[in-house]
């Protein structure tokens, strides 16, 4: 290994220490570029963002621009964003509906379709083709660089750059319960879903995985959003959000620590997480929660019973939040959507969010959603503005070089994980607890230090059961 850095020194997850270079040291960042960005699942779009042949979307992973763009048979492609000849990036709009990319510069073309000689994506044109380069110039092997491996899971694009990394359903282990109930339509139906509106993009000096750790399962920073659940901008009117209705008892618990059924489920092989119930815990009945709006209450109510009917009480999960590592998060509820947590830089990250709707929701339901969602959430969201705000000064006061010898303390819950009861490789915790931070960053710790995916794959990971030794409960 050439780099200095030994990650799994910096995130010392048994003690629940992790030294603060990882959130802002520029060669820890670096680092990470390569070989986390450079090797994991990473999410790009939504097939619904680009309906048409030749529709594109300019999408990131990791630092840098990809297209995301459909070919003439409908087939989606991610091709890296510059062009071969001088790295021009090739594509400058946000979306449009393009099947020839024109490199501005000396205006090299490539086809979405490709052609005979050259495959999706591949060099069609260059100018003073046959006298400046004298017939030597192989067009073939100059196209646009696609992904090597790229899948469409249930309408969301996702993308890995290295093709020995598992197959992403391996990736995903059994997260797959619950990034399908962020996916799926309301009554169950697989994908079914779309994203609303534009995506909003935003920058926010702190580094990327204060995002990521914070959706992976931080119950404890309900006080920075004190505010915000006194002024009741849920769609009842009542509180920040409020579909987790769970029971009375419950009610009383969510507050200050979650009650028995929900709580922190993380999959300590591959380094994800979330809030969320167990399989076995049947769906709450029916509570109304748009109770300002009949038109959305009464859709609502609609597709709980066919979602009861199309599922049964087994499999029925709610989750409201978590991460895919390493930084694509969710909400699984309200407000529902998908998030990216772009690197900028060690003290900057980009923050991405596409909401999600059913695609066959009548109109009215799905803009008093899009104005819930953005009271909510976005750069203007008042909820929102609570987390950016803590994680902004979270990095400057950690920059410094006395800071710096300190590490932040991520010992809660630490000894007390158990084993979920019925999800393959997963912990478990009902209380409040960092143990989703802490197998986040064990995982990231790996994916820095090892060479190749031979020594990443979750199936030969000891992780899990190492903790499970190690517990108490
Ligand atoms: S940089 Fe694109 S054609 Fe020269
Ligand atoms: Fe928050």
């Amino acid at each position: 290994m050439s780099s200095s850095i030994i990650a799994t020194d910096l995130v010392r997850h048994k003690e629940g220490k992790i030294a603060r270079d990882i959130f802002v040291s520029p060669e820890v960042y670096q680092r990470e570029l390569k070989q986390v960005f450079g090797r994991s699942w990473l999410l790009v779009g939504h097939e619904s963002q680009i309906p048409n042949k030749y529709d594109y979307f300019v999408s990131r992973m990791g630092e840098e621009s990809v297209i995301m763009t459909r070919d003439k048979t409908n087939k989606i492609h991610v091709f890296l964003n510059t062009c071969p000849h001088r790295g021009m990036k090739v594509c400058r709009y946000d979306q449009g509906n393009a099947r020839v990319f024109t490199c501005p510069y000396h205006a090299w073309s490539f086809s979405v379709d490709g052609n005979k000689n050259a495959p999706p994506g591949g060099l069609v044109g260059v100018p003073h083709f046959k006298k400046a380069y004298q017939g030597g110039l192989d067009k073939s092997k100059w196209g646009l660089v696609p992904v090597a491996q790229l899948v469409n899971y249930k309408g969301s694009i996702w993308a890995n750059w290295d093709k020995n990394a598992v197959d992403f359903e391996t990736y995903l282990g059994d997260m797959k319960i619950y990034l399908d109930a962020v996916l799926d339509h309301r009554d169950g139906t697989p994908g079914g879903s779309e994203v609303i509106g534009g995506i909003q993009k935003w920058k926010v000096p702190s580094n990327w995985k204060f995002g990521a750790e914070n959706f992976i399962g931080d119950l404890y920073h309900i006080t920075s959003h004190r505010s915000v659940d006194m002024v009741s901008i849920g769609p009842s009117g009542a509180g920040r959000r409020d579909t987790i209705k769970l029971d009375d008892e419950a009610e009383k618990h969510i507050i200050r620590k979650p009650p028995p059924r929900m709580g922190s489920i993380g999959f300590p092989n591959h380094g994800h997480g979330l809030i969320g119930t167990q399989p076995h815990y049947a769906e709450p009945d029916y509570a109304a929660s748009f109770t300002l709006t009949p038109i959305v209450e009464e859709y609502y109510k609609e597709i709980y019973h066919r979602r009861v009917e199309n599922l049964g009480k087994q499999s029925r999960v709610l989750t409201p939040v978590g991460t895919i590592f390493p930084n694509c998060s969710f909400h699984g509820m309200q407000p529902r959507a998908l998030f990216t947590w772009h690197p900028n830089g060690a003290q900057e990250m980009e923050m991405w969010k596409w909401y999600l709707v059913d695609a066959d929701a009548p109109d009215e339901v799905k803009n008093v959603l899009r104005q819930y969602y953005l009271r909510y959430a976005g750069p203007a969201g008042l909820t929102e503005q609570d987390d950016m705000e803590n994680w902004n000064y979270a990095t400057s006061a950690s920059s410094g070089a006395r800071a710096g010898l300190y590490p932040y303390n991520y010992q809660m819950g630490l000894g007390f994980e158990s084993q979920a009861t019925d999800i393959k490789d997963a912990i478990f915790t009902a209380s409040v607890t960092e143990q989703n931070q802490r197998l986040f960053y064990n995982r990231w710790a790996e994916f820095m230090d090892a060479d190749s995916w031979d020594n990443l794959h979750p199936d030969a990971s000891n992780n899990f059961h190492d903790i499970l030794a190690r517990s108490q409960s």
